[in-house]
C-alpha cells in the first residue's frame, strides 16, 4: 500500500503548482511551491504564495514581468488542466487562490473509502524514529508526569507509525544508579535467607521509602549501601540477582498501567547502555570535548553557566553519560534518523546540553532541520484543582492505577445512572466504562498544547460535551474539505510534535459533522446514498483520529 500513498492535500496542490512554476520561471527551477490554506475563506480554499519571493529573485535580471502581480497571473495562467481545481483568482501582490472542485473532493473521498485511509498517510522525510517516552524510575514512584509522557509519547509514536515511519518505542527506565545500593542492602537485611518474592517486598514505593530512611539515618548502613553499588556495578552475581528481582517487580507494576492504557513500549533501560559509556566518552575525548573540572570530567557548553558532567568526582557515570551513550547507540546501532524524548519541561536544560555536545562531536548536523535530528518534547506539570502539583487525596504519591480505576468507576456510575445496566450486558458496560474513562484521561491531557501545565479534573474530563450548533451554508462541502485535510494535520502534528493539533482537528471534525447532520437530511432524502458515504468517510477518519490518540472508540452510548 506504500506506493498508493497520495500524500496530503497540500502536497497534491503543490504538485499542480510545481508544473506551473517551472513553466513560468524556468530559470528558477528549484523553487518549491509555497502552498497554504487561504487566509480568507471567501477567496478560496488554498493559496500559492510564490509570486512575491520569485519576483524578488528575478527582478533586474532581464525579465519581462513588471511586478509580483503579473508573476502571480502567469502562475495562474500556466496551471495545467486539473479536475481538482474549480476556479482560481489573484489577490493582493500575486497570491493565487484556488477553489477546489466539489466533484473532485467527492471523488477523492469515495476513492479513500475503497482504498482505505492508509492511502491518506502523510509522507515524512524519515525512515526510522525512536520515541523515548514514559521512562519511569525503578522503585521510585511512577507519577502523573510519567503518565503524561506515556500518553503524549504513545500518540506521537502512533502518528509516526501511521506515516509509515519505523518507530522504536523505547522505555528508558531508570534501572541503574546509586539508589540500588541502598535498596539491595535493605533487601539483604530484611530477607537474609534470600527468599524474596513480590509479596515480601510488598509495595515497592514503601520499600524504597523505608530503605531511604535507613540510608539517611544510619551512617554504617549508608557505607554498606555505597559498597553495594560497587559490587553491583562490578558484576557480583548475588547483587545482580537482587537488582534483577527489584526491577522485575517494578516492571510488573508498570505493565499493568500500560496494558490499561493500551500502550506498547519496549524497555531498554539505563543499565543497557552502561557498557557503552566508556567507549562513548573515549570518542568525545578524542574530539577534545571532555575537560577536567574540580575532580570531575565535564563538557563545557557555550552559553551555559554549568558544564555537563559526564564522569562524577567518584569516577561514576550519571544520567548525562548514559544519555550520550544511548544517543550514540541509537544513531549508530539502531540507525535512527529522528530521536524524540518526551519528558517534563524541567529537563530541557539537560537535553539542550547533551544535544549540543553531540553536535560538537559531529554526530548531529548543526542545522536544526537536517537529519539525523534529536527533539526534546517537553510538557508542563499536572496540577490539581488547588493549582499545585497534582496529588490524590491523602497520599502524597498519585498511584496511576488508582487514578485509572477512579476514571473507570466514575464512568460506570454515569452509565448506570442512564439506565445502561439494564440495556447492556455486563461486559459491554465494563468495556464502555474503560474505553470512555481511560479515553477521557487521555483526551484531557492531549487536547492542551503540551507545554502548558494542565489541571487534572475528573468532573471536567468526564463531562459530555454540549455541542454548540453553528448553522452555515455549504455544510457538506465544508465537511468534505475538512476530511481531506486530515493528512496534513497529522503531518503538521508529527513535524511539530504537537498532538493537540490532532485533537483540535478531531474536535472540528465533530463540529463540522454536527452542522452537516443538522442541516442535511441523510436517510430518506434524495441525496441519501451520497450523504451516507460522507457519514462513512467521517467515521473512518474519526476512527483513525481516535486510534492515533490511543483512545478506544465505543459504538453504543
Ligand atoms: N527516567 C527519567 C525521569 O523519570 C526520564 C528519562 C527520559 N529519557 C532519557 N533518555 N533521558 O525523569
Amino acid at each position: 500500500a506504500n506506493e498508493d500513498n497520495i500524500g496530503s492535500l497540500k502536497e497534491q496542490i503543490a504538485k499542480v503548482f510545481e508544473v506551473s512554476l517551472r513553466v513560468t520561471v524556468p530559470q528558477e527551477s528549484d523553487v518549491a511551491p509555497l502552498i497554504a490554506p487561504c487566509a480568507k475563506k471567501e477567496f478560496g480554499d488554498y493559496q500559492c504564495n510564490n509570486a512575491m519571493s520569485l519576483w524578488a529573485k528575478i527582478k533586474g535580471k532581464g525579465t519581462d514581468f513588471k511586478g509580483p502581480q503579473p508573476v502571480g497571473q502567469a502562475i495562474m495562467r500556466n496551471l495545467p488542466a486539473s479536475d481538482m481545481i474549480e476556479s482560481c483568482s489573484i489577490a493582493g501582490p500575486g497570491f493565487v487562490n484556488v477553489k477546489l472542485s466539489r466533484e473532485w473532493i467527492a471523488k477523492t473521498i469515495q476513492k479513500m473509502l475503497t482504498d482505505g485511509i492508509d492511502t491518506w498517510a502523510p509522507k515524512l522525510p524519515v525512515k526510522r524514529a525512536i520515541v523515548d517516552f514514559s521512562s519511569p524510575n525503578i522503585a521510585k514512584e511512577m507519577h502523573v508526569g510519567h503518565l503524561r509522557s506515556t500518553i503524549i509519547g504513545d500518540t506521537l509514536a502512533r502518528m509516526l507509525e501511521y506515516s509509515k515511519v519505523d518507530v522504536l518505542r523505547r522505555n528508558h527506565v531508570g534501572d541503574w544508579g546509586t539508589q540500588f545500593g541502598m535498596l539491595i542492602e535493605f533487601l539483604f537485611e530484611k530477607f537474609p535467607s534470600g527468599e524474596v518474592n513480590d509479596q515480601a517486598i510488598g509495595e515497592l514505593e514503601l520499600f524504597y521509602k523505608a530503605s531511604k530512611q535507613r540510608f539517611d539515618s544510619d551512617a554504617e548502613f549508608k557505607e554498606r549501601a555505597q559498597q553495594a553499588v560497587v559490587s553491583l556495578q562490578g558484576g557480583d552475581e548475588k547483587y545482580r540477582k537482587a537488582w534483577a528481582q527489584i526491577c522485575e517487580i517494578s516492571r510488573k507494576g508498570y505493565q499493568k498501567v500500560y496494558q490499561r492504557l493500551g500502550v506498547h513500549l519496549e524497555e531498554k533501560g539505563e543499565s543497557f547502555y552502561n557498557p557503552y559509556i566508556p567507549g562513548t566518552l573515549d570518542l568525545l575525548r578524542e574530539k577534545g570535548l571532555i575537560e577536567e573540572s574540580e575532580g570531575a570530567q565535564v563538557i563545557n557548553i557555550q552559553g551555559k553557566k554549568i558544564p555537563l558532567i559526564v564522569v562524577k568526582r567518584d569516577g561514576g557515570f550519571n544520567y548525562a553519560s548514559t544519555d550520550l551513550a544511548a544517543l550514540w547507540y541509537r544513531l549508530n546501532e539502531e540507525k535512527a534518523e529522528w530521536i524524540i524524548y518526551v519528558t517534563d519541561v524541567g529537563q530541557r536544560e539537560h537535553f539542550e546540553m547533551f544535544f549540543t555536545a553531540a553536535k560538537r562531536a559531529g554526530w548531529l548536523p548543526s542545522d536544526e532541520n537536517a537529519y539525523p535530528k534529536t527533539s526534546h518534547v517537553g510538557f508542563g506539570l499536572v496540577l490539581g484543582d488547588d493549582g499545585k502539583r497534582f496529588r490524590t487525596r491523602s497520599t502524597e504519591v498519585v498511584k496511576l492505577v488508582d487514578l485509572l480505576d477512579e476514571a473507570k468507576t466514575r464512568c460506570k456510575a454515569a452509565l448506570v445512572e442512564r439506565g445502561k445496566a439494564a440495556e447492556w450486558t455486563p461486559e459491554e458496560l465494563e468495556h464502555t466504562a474503560e474505553a470512555v474513562g481511560y479515553g477521557a484521561v487521555k483526551y484531557a491531557d492531549l487536547k492542551n498544547n503540551r507545554s502548558t501545565n494542565y489541571t487534572f479534573n475528573f468532573d471536567q474530563m468526564l463531562n459530555d460535551k454540549e455541542g454548540k450548533l453553528i448553522l452555515e451554508k455549504d455544510e457538506e462541502r465544508k465537511l468534505g474539505l475538512h476530511l481531506l485535510q486530515f493528512a496534513e494535520v497529522v503531518e503538521d502534528a508529527c513535524t511539530n510534535l504537537l498532538p493537540n493539533m490532532l485533537c483540535e482537528y478531531l474536535y472540528d471534525l465533530s463540529e463540522k459533522f454536527t452542522s452537516f447532520y443538522s442541516e442535511c437530511q441523510v436517510v430518506g432524502s434524495a441525496e441519501e446514498t451520497s450523504r451516507l458515504l460522507l457519514c462513512e468517510a467521517t467515521a473512518v477518519v474519526m476512527r483513525k483520529c481516535f486510534h492515533l490518540l490511543g483512545i478506544t472508540p465505543v459504538y453504543k452510548i
